[in-house]
């Protein structure tokens, strides 16, 4: 019970990697509030886990607002925000779709900036706060022709990470980036694309890492020395080509 007694908000934590980070962290001891769209899945991991549910949609600013303050009262405060919710929408630009822009950025950017903002005052006032924002190896290249939307979002993710976390030195909030490079979750079941949707979940299938395993990764991230402050972890399978 590595984590016993800590107040976690996980978004995007009724399925995949954040269903898996839920799972882990209630394993270990902490008390976790998970945030998603209203669904049968929400509900689920709450049962399964104990994990209290805050329905919300991220890309809708007051209720995410109205939302993280929800988790850290039922919580009674917050210790750590993992910033995991996310969309992977791939596609070139030249016959993309605004929506699946839209969502990407509503979702991997401004959705994080809310709640993270909503969070910092709840995170100030526990002797260790720690915002951990799950980006990805598209956050630090970009690997393809369909990937550049996507990675664009991720590189905001880093460089907004990087700005919080000199902000947020002097309140003692430290702030971690999660890099994963393939994970075998949805396979890529959001892509407009027929044929880029398969390869991806072909791709996704064969080199891809397990979602529990970036759970570890987020756990070892909340079990750091408290004068020990881990800027990113970069991960992909021994299977993904690289
Ligand atoms: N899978 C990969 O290969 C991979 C690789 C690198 C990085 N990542 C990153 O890891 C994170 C998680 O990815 P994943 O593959 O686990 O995704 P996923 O399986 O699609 O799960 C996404 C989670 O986010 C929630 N969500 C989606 N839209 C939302 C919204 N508008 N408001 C609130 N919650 C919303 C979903 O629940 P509801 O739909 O019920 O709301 C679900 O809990 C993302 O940031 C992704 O970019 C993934």
């Amino acid at each position: 019970m590595a984590l016993s007694g800590r107040k976690v908000l996980v978004t995007g934590g009724s399925a995949g990697i954040g269903a898996a980070i839920t799972h882990e962290l209630s394993r270990q001891g902490a008390q976790v509030a998970v945030l998603a769209r209203a669904s049968e899945r929400l509900d689920d991991i709450a049962r399964e886990t104990g994990a209290r549910s805050i329905p919300a949609d991220l890309r809708e600013p007051d209720a995410v607002a109205h939302a993280v303050e929800s988790a850290a009262r039922e919580l009674g405060g917050l210790d750590a925000l993992v910033n995991n919710a996310g969309s992977f929408r791939l596609g070139q630009v030249h016959d993309g779709r605004y929506a699946d822009w839209r969502d990407m950025v509503d979702l991997n950017v401004l959705g994080l900036l809310v709640a993270s903002q909503t969070a910092v005052p709840f995170l100030t006032r526990s002797e260790i706060g720690q915002l951990i924002n799950i980006s990805s190896m598209s956050g630090r290249r970009v690997s393809g022709p369909a990937t550049g939307v996507y990675a664009g979002t991720k590189h905001a993710v880093h460089a907004i990470s990087e700005g919080l976390r000199s902000e947020l030195h002097d309140r003692g909030i430290r702030v971690t980036v999660i890099s994963p490079g393939m994970v075998l979750t949805n396979r890529g079941e959001y892509i407009s694309d027929p044929a880029l949707r398969e390869t991806t979940a072909r791709q996704h299938t064969e080199e891809g890492l397990d979602p529990a395993d970036v759970a570890t990764q987020v756990c070892y991230v909340l079990s750091a020395p408290p004068d020990v402050h881990l800027v990113e972890i970069a991960l992909t399978s021994a299977r993904q080509t690289p």
